[in-house]
């Protein structure tokens, strides 16, 4: 297996943004569980499937027709359902909602393991919430990013258009309760996870902090 990094944390910690920067450094690709479970929320809306009907996400996510695609111009990779690009669409607030409503269930949990293993498993920078503790136990090299509630609002603020401060901060508290709270596979760093608190460093610092310490034990 190559290089496996895997950063977890809640929402707006600027995960994305590190990952893809220090999946360039190292030359791999980035694996974002979190648009899998987006792109769920998004299928079953439009397919009339209820975000509590575990049984029926189940099925829809046995064979989820969920592919990434390299890099967009953003710099992230895009996300093709059914071969229609939905990379913008899995980003408004309604399916951010959807997705954590989905990914409480564990039954779409387990369903969901998989295919995260199999994207991930030749080696890449997978960033989500249970990857160290559930999805890539053994990976050698475990970041928990956070930063404060104030600028994880600022940060997810900055890329959604015409949302107010409040009703951001509200929405992310929201999903990372119920991400921290529920039984299965709750966001949690692991143990040996490094944690890193950006609240005060811009992304070149977390990166350069992130890339050292994988070098560092290469
Ligand atoms: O990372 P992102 O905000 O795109 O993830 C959307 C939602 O998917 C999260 O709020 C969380 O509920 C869920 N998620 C998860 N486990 C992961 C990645 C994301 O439960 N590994």
């Amino acid at each position: 297996m190559g290089l496996l990094i895997v950063i977890d944390g809640p929402a707006g910690a600027g995960k994305s943004t590190v990952a893809r920067r220090v999946a360039q450094h190292f030359g791999l690709p980035v694996l974002d569980t979190g648009a899998i479970y987006r792109t769920l929320a998004l299928a079953a809306r439009e397919r009339g499937i209820a975000w509590s009907d575990e049984p029926g996400l189940v099925a829809l996510a046995a064979g989820l027709p969920i592919r990434f695609e390299a890099a967009s111009e953003t710099g992230g990779p895009r996300v093709l359902c059914d071969g229609r690009d939905v990379t913008q669409a899995i980003r408004t607030p309604e399916i951010s909602d959807g997705s954590s409503q989905v990914s409480a269930l564990p039954a779409v949990r387990a369903s969901l393991l998989e295919i995260q293993r199999r994207l991930g498993r030749d080696g890449c920078v997978a960033e989500g919430r249970d990857l160290g503790t559930v999805v890539f136990p053994d990976a050698t090299h475990k970041f928990f990013l956070t930063a404060s509630d104030a600028v994880r609002a600022a940060r997810r603020q900055a890329e959604l258009e015409g949302v107010a401060l409040a009703d951001v901060l509200r929405d992310l508290n929201r999903r990372d309760e119920r991400d921290r709270s529920r039984a299965a596979a709750p966001m949690a760093r692991a143990e040996d996870a490094v944690l890193v608190d950006s609240s005060d460093l811009d992304a070149d610092a977390v990166v350069a902090a992130i890339v050292r310490a994988v070098t560092s034990r290469l």
